[in-house]
C-alpha cells in the first residue's frame, strides 16, 4: 500500500509541473483501492463524509445495483471504443476544458453538452453549489447560462486542474447524435426563441450556399432548410474558419471523453434515472432534477431526426454520419435505421 502511495503521489508530482502534463495525469484510470486514501480522504469536508468519486468506488466494491452495473459498463465500453478508435492525441490545453463546469463544495466536474438537458444541469449546480437559492426550476434559463456563474475548469491553473481531475466525480450526459443535431437546427434556426442564430449562422449559410438568394433571405436567414444546415456543417470552409458553434458541435470535441478520465456517461434517452444516480453520489438525492422528458417528447425527438433526414440523399447521409461517428462509437449510439448507409 506504502508503495502504491508513493508510486500516485511521484505521478502527481510530475503532473503539477507544467501545462503541457495535463494528458498523463487526466488519463483514465481504474477506481483503485488506494484512491480512499489518497491526500482528500483526510480533508474532504473535514473528513467528514465521502466525496461523490469515494462513493462511485464503493457502489463499485459492493454487490453492484442495477443502475451502478449500467454505468459501469458505458465506462467500460467508452475506455475500449477510445483505446480501439483513437490514435495519439495532441496533450489537452486548460482552454480545451472549457466545457468542464466546477462545483468544489461537492467534488463534481460536469461537462455539458448543449442539447442535453445543459439549462438544467446548469441550474441543478448553481443550486447546489448554493450560488442560487430554493428550486433548480424556479432559475431562469438566463442566469443558468450567465458566463462566469459556474467556474470552468479553464480558468484554473494545470496543478489547480489537475487536482480537480483526480478527486472530482466528472461527468457528463449525451444524446444520439442527429436527435441532437436535429433537436439543434429545430431550435436554433428553424424555429428559434431569438433570431440570434438565424442572423449569426443562418444568413452565413444563405450566404454561401444558396445561389440566387432573396436579400430578406440573405439578411435574416430565417429560412435554411436541413439540407443547407447540413450542407454548412460539411464544408470544410466552415470549421477552417472557426471550430462549430457548441450547439452542433461533437460531444466528443466538447468534452474530450478519451483523454479526460468520465466517471458517469450520463444519457439524454435515461436521464431520469442518470440524474438521480448523480444527484445521490453528489449526496444531494433530495434534489429533483427538473422536468426530464417525457415519453412522448423523446419520441417526438426521434421522429423529427427520421423526418429531416428523410429529405438527405445517401452521400450526404453517409458524409454526415462520418462526421459524428467518434459520438456513435464512443457512447455506443447504433446507426439509426431510417439512414441509406450502403
Ligand atoms: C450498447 O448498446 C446495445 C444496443 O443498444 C445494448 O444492448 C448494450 O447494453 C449497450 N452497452 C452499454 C455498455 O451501454
Amino acid at each position: 500500500m506504502w508503495r502504491r502511495c508513493w508510486r500516485r503521489r511521484g505521478l502527481a508530482a510530475a503532473c503539477l509541473g507544467t501545462a503541457l502534463l495535463l494528458l498523463l495525469c487526466a488519463a483514465p484510470r481504474a477506481l483503485g483501492p488506494a484512491f480512499g486514501n489518497r491526500a482528500l480522504g483526510s480533508s474532504w469536508l473535514g473528513g467528514e463524509r465521502r466525496s461523490p468519486l469515494q462513493k462511485l468506488y464503493d457502489l463499485d466494491q459492493d454487490p453492484l445495483t442495477a443502475l451502478a452495473e449500467v454505468h459501469r459498463q458505458r465506462r467500460d465500453l467508452l475506455n475500449s471504443a477510445c483505446s480501439r478508435h483513437t490514435r495519439r492525441q495532441r496533450l489537452l490545453q486548460p482552454e480545451d476544458l472549457r466545457h468542464v463546469l466546477v462545483d468544489d463544495t461537492h467534488g463534481l466536474l460536469y461537462c455539458y453538452v448543449p442539447k442535453v438537458a445543459c439549462t438544467n444541469w446548469k441550474r441543478v449546480l448553481l443550486a447546489l453549489s448554493g450560488k442560487a437559492r430554493g428550486d433548480p426550476r424556479a432559475i431562469p434559463a438566463h442566469e443558468a447560462h450567465a458566463p462566469g456563474r459556474l467556474p470552468s475548469l479553464a480558468d484554473f491553473s494545470p496543478a489547480e486542474i489537475n487536482r480537480r481531475l483526480r478527486a472530482y466525480l466528472t461527468f457528463l450526459f449525451v444524446r444520439e447524435p442527429f436527435e441532437r443535431l436535429a433537436s439543434a437546427y429545430r431550435n436554433k434556426l428553424a424555429r428559434p426563441y431569438s433570431a440570434d442564430f438565424q442572423r449569426r449562422y443562418g444568413a452565413r449559410i444563405v450566404q454561401r450556399l444558396r445561389p440566387r438568394a432573396l436579400p430578406v433571405a440573405r439578411a435574416r436567414g430565417h429560412d435554411v432548410r436541413f439540407a443547407e444546415f447540413l450542407a454548412y456543417l460539411l464544408d470544410p470552409r466552415t470549421r477552417r474558419e472557426e471550430p462549430f458553434n457548441e450547439h452542433w458541435e461533437r460531444a466528443h470535441a466538447l468534452c474530450h471523453p478519451c483523454r479526460l478520465r468520465y466517471d458517469v456517461v450520463g444519457k439524454f434517452e435515461t436521464l431520469a434515472d442518470d440524474a438521480a444516480f448523480v444527484l445521490a453520489l453528489a449526496g444531494a438525492p433530495d434534489l429533483s432534477f427538473p422536468a426530464p422528458p417525457r415519453p412522448r417528447a423523446a419520441a417526438a425527438s426521434q421522429d423529427l431526426a427520421a423526418r429531416l433526414f428523410r429529405d438527405i440523399s445517401p452521400f450526404y447521409q453517409r458524409r454526415l454520419f462520418d462526421l459524428y461517428k467518434m459520438d456513435f462509437l464512443l457512447f455506443n449510439y447504433s446507426a439509426p435505421s431510417y439512414l441509406r448507409l450502403h
